[in-house]
């Protein structure tokens, strides 16, 4: 273990141990991690479709802000990532958003409707498995103000566009209604008595927590608790008059838009402060355990429990881990990184390089260059590597000449056997044998021109 000497500076050991990334965590890099930004661009856009505003709160905050998030829940109680810090206070790394945007409403009292987006990271400390990590990225929306069923229906609807823009096809929408504060405790008392003339049939865990709150039996994965849950009285069917209304103009919006769900009444998720509606998406082409490719719903309470004014809520959070998950098995391989349009080989002391890469960037195009002087063929080895289209090649004849060598590095490559160069047709002047080698000397001053007009018509085409 790393000591401290009295100076307070940590001292770390003589030897450095193979540094990884901790258990339940992982690196995203080029070309994945392009994927990574279309995600997130993707969601941007659709959540902006609707009105949908960025929000970026703190990864951590004060441990109170979480609590509310469930007593009786498994992320507050087992899985949070809580310590004190040096100056004494108690915090947690954010296992989910929701709270911390409730929060950051509470404190800044924007004007209602408020109507966020936010991407991010999350902590939870859970055995790390295929689409269960320690660290995970959510991105997601919230919508305070409203207790419009309507709403339900723009966010449900906003989430399965999501899907739908990523090119995913196997998701299922599952429903259910969790009541409020009029039909939940009369529900709440039928299914724990219900729950207790069956206790000794429950999982060990939740023969001892029963009372904690029943509705987290519901939630329950294990056989023993399943078969008994099968039996049990459903929410759905004991909702008040104003819960109910609610509820079939929910399914009816959902009709409308031509969104497919399935009810599904023991649907109770693993946080405490859903009302009304709640919802997930399932990853049909995902393992059973980690299908959930996200989920979220309405918490008409949160607000006012949190100290802010009564204030109806609702959202939802998707996974990106599971999401490209979903994609891999759908086989939506999707765009790896962009790579670069031209690359500036210059073998003439890289004035030129480091110019005209600046000049092409200035007029919107994606341009590498080679550093530290390395020899024609490495340069154009990593031309290769970088996917560019063209390279524009500055030697010192070149230089001298104030020109630039265009090469096209797409050209088809030649068939074995056959001749590269067509032959000309009588009586039409042959081109100049640069441009017929796919490549082409331009005056400096033209390049970047030249350079646009290749690459705008090369996307034109496809
Ligand atoms: P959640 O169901 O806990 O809800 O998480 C939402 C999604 O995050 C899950 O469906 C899953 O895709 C992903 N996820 C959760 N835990 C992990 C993990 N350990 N590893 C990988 N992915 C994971 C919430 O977080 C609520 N804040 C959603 C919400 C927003 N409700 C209302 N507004």
């Amino acid at each position: 273990m790393t000591q401290r000497p009295p100076d307070g500076a940590p001292r770390y050991p003589a030897v450095v141990p193979e540094l990884r990334h901790p258990a339940g965590t992982f690196d995203v890099l080029p070309p994945e991690s392009g994927r990574w930004v279309s995600l997130v661009t993707t969601f941007a856009r659709v959540a902006a479709s609707a009105g949908y505003g960025l929000v970026i709160t703190p990864t951590f905050e004060d441990v109170a802000v979480f609590q509310r998030v469930g007593e009786s829940t498994d992320v507050v109680r087992k899985e949070m990532y809580d310590f004190d810090d040096r100056g004494g206070r108690h915090v947690a790394l954010r296992p989910e958003m929701t709270a911390s945007v409730v929060r950051a409403y509470i404190q800044h009292r924007p004007a209602a409707p408020w109507k966020v987006w936010y991407a991010g990271s999350n902590f939870r400390y859970e055995r790390p498995q295929a689409g269960r990590h320690r660290e995970f990225h959510q991105v997601g929306i919230e919508a305070f103000g409203s207790a419009d069923a309507d709403l339900d229906v723009e966010v449900m609807a906003l989430g399965w566009e999501y899907y739908a823009a990523l090119g995913l096809r196997r998701i299922d929408l599952v429903l259910n209604s969790l009541g409020d504060a009029t039909c939940r405790p009369g529900y709440r008392d039928l299914l724990l008595a219900y729950l207790l003339e069956h206790c000794a049939e429950l999982c060990e865990e939740h023969q001892g927590r029963l009372g904690d709150n029943p509705l987290r039996v519901l939630d329950c994965k294990k056989p023993e608790c399943r078969a008994v849950t099968a039996g049990a009285p459903r929410q759905t069917d004991h909702l008040c008059d104003d819960c109910s209304a609610h509820f079939a103009r929910v399914r009816a919006g959902l009709e409308a838009l031509g969104i497919a769900y399935r009810i599904e009444p023991a649907l109770v998720r693993g946080l405490d402060y859903y009302t009304r509606t709640t919802f997930e998406y399932t990853g049909l082409a995902l393992d059973g355990a980690q299908n959930a490719v996200g989920g979220g719903g309405r918490y008409d309470g949160l607000v006012a429990e949190m100290g802010g004014n009564e204030t109806p809520g609702i959202g939802f959070a998707l996974g990106l881990e599971r999401i490209l998950l979903a994609c891999d098995a759908e086989g939506l391989a999707g765009d790896g990184a962009a790579g670069v349009e031209a690359f500036v080989v210059d073998f003439a002391g890289g004035e030129a390089a480091r110019d005209l890469t600046a000049e092409l960037r200035a007029a919107g195009l994606r341009a590498e260059r080679s550093f530290d002087g390395r020899s024609p063929k490495a340069q154009f080895k990593a031309a290769d590597r970088s996917g560019a289209s063209i390279a524009l090649v500055v030697g010192p004849d070149e230089a001298a000449a104030g020109r630039v060598t265009l090469k096209d590095l797409r050209r088809p490559p030649a068939e074995p056997g056959r001749l590269q160069r067509p032959p000309a047709e009588p009586g039409r002047l042959q081109r100049p044998p640069a441009e017929r080698a796919g490549q082409v000397t331009l005056a400096r001053e033209d390049v970047v021109a030249e350079v646009c007009r290749r690459v705008r018509a090369r996307a034109e085409v496809g």
